[in-house]
């Protein structure tokens, strides 16, 4: 495979959904660079590889702004608003600094008390279920971060199966018509959500952020307080199923790594980041844009709005940076993957992730002794699309007679 040529990935089937990580490493053999077609039918610029991954992420000529997509770009902005993750400097400080000062460390550490007590009530409500066999993804990892990330924002009653079904749609359906549905459905519903809210304001970051607006109207408007409360529950509820489901999965189909962590559990932390390394949930970041000519490995990328893909799945398994990158083992120095991204756009919700990670695997270890994959684990349907990676059910199955 050259630079030269356009690699279709749909062309590539299933077989690359499941595990796309031999097609990157492939390619990474003839350079960190290269054209492809993606799902959704635009052609892109993929980077593959740790160092020009990183170099990538960090490089202020790659614009997050969709305005700066090349006119011909086939593809509509999937955003409700303008939000941090689709800005530039200085907009983008503004907009975190938004979320920042209110999702702060001591709020997520106070969490950690409310997720034991969630994680416990959905794993109470598994062990009752006589056949003992569930789908790991409807009984855990989807109810959990959704319940979290709703009580801190304080909308506990988001419709969250209908919520479920749009931001899947807008995340990872190839049709386009779908799509702008879905952002429309999403966007219509967080309207009304924040116009409740603003009537009935409470003690949580939903409210913080609109008193905010309301008092300093300048600094957050209308649109960008609808484009930061849809990020936040989007990317914090699509993204930490994926770690939970994929990092469970990853330790039931390696015996070995898992006996290691049931006799020591306080290996649990930087099994998490090994899951996170491994089979993290974001297989390649939201888009970037050229806004003049990149070089990268000898290749220059036209600046003319050229759509530009970082495959962190690969940076995260380029053996120059990882040895033996294919190996799941949780006690392997995991630090400096790039599961969350890197520079300024490094993910808001790390803690929060961990957090709920390690609580939730841990407790799920411990309640369940026997826990066991209930299907052969290339039987399983990966969520399509480039953007999150994780099956979109996991079947596992425990001894019933507890
Ligand atoms: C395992 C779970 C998660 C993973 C793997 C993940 C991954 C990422 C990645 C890769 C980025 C950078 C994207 C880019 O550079 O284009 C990012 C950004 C972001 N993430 Fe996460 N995320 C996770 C969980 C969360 C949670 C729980 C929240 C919120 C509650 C969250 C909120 C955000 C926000 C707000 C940004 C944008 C930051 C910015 O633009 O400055 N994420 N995440």
């Amino acid at each position: 495979m050259t630079t030269a040529e356009v690699i279709d990935l749909v062309a590539l089937g299933d077989d690359f959904t499941r595990d796309p990580y031999p097609v990157y490493a492939k390619l990474r053999e003839s350079g960190p660079v290269h054209r492809v077609r993606i799902p959704e039918g635009a052609e892109a610029w993929l980077v593959v590889g740790y160092d020009a991954g990183r170099a990538a992420l960090t490089d202020p000529r790659l614009s997050k702004q969709w305005k700066n997509a090349s006119p011909s770009f086939p593809i509509s902005s999937p955003a409700a608003g303008p939000h941090m993750l689709n800005s530039d400097p200085p907009d983008h400080g503004r907009l975190r600094r938004m979320v920042v000062r209110e999702f702060t460390t001591r709020r997520i550490e106070q969490l950690g008390p409310r997720v034991q007590e969630i994680t416990n009530e959905l794993l109470d409500a598994m062990l009752a279920l006589s056949e003992g066999r569930a789908d790991l993804v409807d009984a855990l990892s989807f109810p959990l971060p959704i319940s979290v990330i709703c009580e801190l924002l304080g909308v506990p009653t988001l419709d969250r199966a209908a919520f479920r079904d749009w931001t899947n749609t807008v995340l990872s359906d190839p049709d386009p018509a779908a799509r702008m549905t879905a952002v429309r459905q999403t966007a219509a519903y967080l309207t009304d959500l924040l116009e409740r809210k603003r009537s009935e304001p409470g003690q949580d970051l939903m409210s913080d952020l609109i008193r905010t607006t309301d008092e300093d109207g300048d600094r957050l408007s209308t649109d960008e307080l609808l484009g930061t409360a849809w990020l936040l529950l989007v990317a914090g509820h699509e993204t930490t199923v994926n770690l939970i489901s994929n990092g469970v999965l990853a330790l039931l189909t390696h015996p070995d790594q898992l006996a290691a962590l049931r006799a020591d559990m306080t290996l649990m932390s930087n099994a998490v980041e090994e899951m996170l390394r491994y089979d993290g949930p974001v297989e390649t970041p939201t888009f970037r844009f050229t806004t003049e000519p990149v070089e990268i490995g000898g290749t220059v990328i036209p600046g003319d709005g050229q759509l530009v893909l970082v495959a962190l799945a690969d940076a995260n398994h380029d053996a120059g940076r990882f040895p033996d990158p294919d190996r799941f083992d949780i006690r392997r120095a995991a630090g400096g993957h790039v599961a969350f991204g890197h520079g300024i756009h490094y993910c808001l919700g790390a803690p929060l992730a961990r957090l709920e990670a390690r609580i939730a695997i841990g407790a799920l270890l411990t309640r369940f002794p026997d826990l066991a994959l209930d299907a052969h684990p290339a039987a399983l349907t990966w969520r399509q699309g480039l953007l999150i990676r994780g099956p979109q059910r996991l079947p596992v199955r425990w001894g019933a007679s507890r």
